[in-house]
């Protein structure tokens, strides 16, 4: 752990300059608008430890495989978020010195993130080696309101000196990933302009050929008035742009120095509009000034929070916490895009590549579908959909026929590229995520006309897979499925891991069920699929039935639980409690091997199972298995603690509840795993939210209605949360001994509390 880091409703603020700390701080106070995204990188120059990462959503670039020993099936790539063109520099040079916090002695330093209004605000005192001594306070934001957009305001005072401020803004297209995996440069810069006052950058990817166009135009203020600049010195490098302008200041006053940044891809754009429309951009940009776009930026995060706020009385750690993990899922995707999604690190460092995972299928759909409009999580579906070729492609390159799909473990354009052939191979768990994103969009909100449009044809070809992947065991006369990993990433080559025998049966048995309902309403577009998937439904569905009839699930009769894997029982049985937390985490101070050889578990593996199937368990099966499987995890995905946190909270053990929901809700402003450094953890702060709304809350549908099991941890005064549930906007607030239900919007609303159905008109409330 490491808090470093001020506690607050609102912001998060560190106060005090630590370069130790940098590195992680550039992660947590990143900015982004689900098209784009920054570190909290600092404008001037800086020597000490850094990662400079900008990143632009679905510009990537295929890094050649690397791995020690390669296996056949291997991909020969794996697709990066790449660090894009690097616009934020202002630099800052007095008497042939540059300001840089690495060598200056810095007093009275401030970083904040407002998340209310979306901004990151940093100010400081600097003492440089020359003894200038300047204060400034830089504000930035990449605006929510124009995708395009971002803007600095970067106010400098000199405090001991009258004198020359040589300002630098610069467009750097010389980027390197820091992950890359021969060195390699990806870019090549095509383009660089510079006029007085504005600067421009084309540059394209190797290999993938996506351009990016960057557009930079500044504007001067001096003690408050507007400073014309007639002339500056323009620097048009073959990978640099910049413009240089020197302003002479007196003791005490401030200089303004206005950035405002355009940012367009290929991805929207004509490469030959890239520039030309940079240009009309940033020129009305500055034309509207730092403070109306910050205006505008600032009233979609009002909406964004009137909407998805969740607040908690009498705790500020976890208000903080929880505003802290909205903040950054709403900057991380905003499903306008059905070719964006959400990377486990999103736009906050280069780890896991940014490309998708079953994260978001398993943890992100339940907090958009709750809290945006249901075409968000619509088109996340969407995007699977439209992989569903290369998936049937992948399922064929491991032998997988008939239009079987195995989704990759990690994707970006559809193509697997995870080289781990454990995880690769092996954690074909994913797949059923997928088919479970549809049951829970379907179940959510009421579209199950989904299934003819997209949604059966990616149902049939995930359980085509299953159907191929189960064999039959003569031995147990049942079905199994041999050789793979779990969710817990701590088993590899397991048999029969209970999870993905529960998940397999499962998707089969809904893609039965969907089947059948498109079959009975929609008879021609039944055919017309049957035809384009080549469906044998009564052969293929009579297989499917057998498989699930038959399939095997380990136990331990004993103990009366699920058992993890075959032979799980074989190995010593230590609890997570008896470790020495010294060796935590174990992935930090273990050999692999020993990791594997233990009973300790990663993440929430049989418990996620009992996590989606809840309805099948009874309290009692419920606890054995949390009591059981929760004292030998070590939560070290941060997507652990959030379902532990549920199920705690499902049995009605709120102190484990409400400390896993601390872990899970804190973890990077608290560093729990000593890896903020790398990046955020964007898609577990979807289980964050579960684990109040669900966990907390109880939240769950059940035949359509939408109910409610609320409990409050003891330190709470009370928490309110809304939730938009088909056409209503709910507003549900928790006290001690008190539940408030508030219809805000969408007509007369049926739902239920701790079992009992109410109705609530618009507009009016229910307490219990
Ligand atoms: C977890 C996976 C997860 C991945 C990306 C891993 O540590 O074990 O379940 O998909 O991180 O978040």
């Amino acid at each position: 752990m490491n808090k470093y880091l001020k506690v607050d409703d609102w912001c998060i603020i560190e106060e005090g300059f630590d370069p130790k700390n940098h590195r992680s701080s550039e992660s947590i106070f990143s900015l982004g608008n689900g098209r784009m995204g920054q570190r909290a990188n600092f404008e001037e120059k800086y020597s000490g430890n850094t990662l400079q990462g900008t990143y632009i959503g679905g510009v990537y670039y295929t890094d050649k495989t690397r791995v020690g020993w390669w296996k056949n099936g291997y991909p020969e790539y794996f697709a990066k978020v790449l660090n894009a063109p690097y616009w934020n520099g202002i630099y800052v040079e007095i008497n042939n010195e540059q300001l840089d916090l690495g060598v200056c002695k810095v007093r009275d330093f401030t970083r904040i993130l407002n998340m209310k209004e979306g901004y990151l605000e940093r100010s400081f005192i600097a003492i440089m080696p020359n003894g200038n001594e300047v204060k400034v306070n830089a504000r930035r934001f990449i605006s929510m309101a124009n995708k395009e957009i971002a803007a600095i305001r970067y106010a400098l005072t000199p405090l001991n000196f009258s004198g020359d401020i040589l300002f630098t803004s610069s467009i750097d297209g010389d980027i390197i990933n820091e992950d890359a995996n021969y060195n390699e440069k990806f870019w090549d810069v095509l383009e660089t302009d510079a006029l007085n006052g504005e600067a421009y950058l084309r540059s394209q990817t190797k290999k993938t050929n996506f351009q990016v166009g960057v557009g930079i135009k500044y504007a001067i203020t001096l003690g408050g008035n507007e400073y014309p600049v007639l002339e500056d010195e323009t620097i048009i490098d073959q990978n640099y742009v910049a413009n240089k302008v020197s302003v002479f200041v007196e003791k005490g006053k401030q200089v303004c120095f206005y950035k405002y940044i355009a940012v367009l891809s290929s991805m929207n754009h004509n490469v030959s509009d890239l520039l030309p429309n940079a240009k009309i951009l940033v020129n009305d940009a500055c034309s509207k000034g730092f403070d109306t776009l910050l205006e505008e930026h600032r009233l979609v995060w009002k909406e964004i929070w009137e909407h998805s706020d969740i607040v908690i009385e009498g705790d500020v750690e976890a208000q903080q916490g929880i505003r802290f993990n909205i903040f950054q899922l709403k900057q991380t995707y905003t499903g306008d895009d059905a070719r964006l999604n959400i990377g486990p690190k999103g736009f906050t460092g280069e780890k896991y590549g940014g490309s998708t995972y079953w994260d978001t299928e398993a943890y992100c759909v339940p907090f958009y579908l709750s809290t945006a409009d249901a075409k968000v999580t619509r088109n996340l579906l969407i995007y699977r959909y439209k992989q569903l070729d290369k998936a049937i492609e992948n399922g064929q390159k491991l032998g997988f026929t008939d239009g079987a799909a195995l989704y990759p473990m990690v994707t970006m354009n559809g193509e697997e590229c995870h080289n781990e052939w454990e995880i690769t191979f092996e954690e074909i768990h994913r797949n059923g995520a997928i088919a479970y994103a549809i049951y829970r969009y379907i179940n959510y909100t009421g579209d199950d006309f989904y299934l003819e449009e997209y949604g059966l044809e990616v149902l049939t070809a995930i359980a085509r897979f299953w159907a191929q992947r189960a064999t039959f065991s003569e031995a147990r006369k049942k079905y199994v499925i041999l050789g793979v990993t779990g969710p817990n990433e701590y088993e590899n080559n397991v048999n029969n891991n209970w999870y993905t025998n529960k998940i397999a049966t499962w998707c089969m048995k809904y893609a039965i069920e969907c089947l059948e309902k498109v079959k009975s309403r929609s008879t021609d577009r039944f055919l017309e699929l049957v035809e384009k998937l080549k469906l044998d439904y009564k052969a293929e569905t009579r297989k499917w039935q057998e498989i699930i009839d038959q399939m095997y699930f380990p136990e331990e009769k004993e103990l009366g639980i699920f058992l993890q894997q075959d032979g799980y029982m074989d190995k010593e049985q230590i609890l997570a409690a008896d470790l020495n937390p010294e060796i935590r985490p174990l992935n930090q101070h273990w050999s692999w091997d020993r990791i594997l050889r233990s009973c300790f578990i990663k993440q929430a593996d049989v418990l996620q199972g009992i996590y989606f199937f809840e309805k099948e368990y009874d309290d009692a099966c419920i606890k054995r298995n949390f009591d059981f499987y929760e004292s030998r995890t070590v939560h070290e995905s941060s997507l652990s603690p959030c379902v532990h946190s549920i199920l705690a909270a499902r049995i009605g053990d709120m102190t484990k509840a409400y400390n896993l929901y601390l872990r899970t809700a804190r973890l990077d402003l608290d560093d729990y795993n000593k890896e903020a450094h790398e990046g955020l953890h964007i898609t577990s702060m979807a289980g964050t939210w579960m684990s109040i709304v669900e966990g907390f809350g109880g939240m769950r549908i059940k035949e359509g209605i939408l109910s409610f099991q609320p409990a409050i941890p003891e330190s709470w005064k009370s928490y309110s949360f809304k939730v938009m549930y088909r056409k209503n906007i709910l507003n549900v607030r928790v006290q001690h001994g008190k539940v408030i239900i508030f219809n805000e919007e969408g007509g007369v609303m049926e739902l239920a509390v701790y079992g009992k159905k109410y109705k609530i008109v618009e507009n009016s409330k229910i307490e219990i």
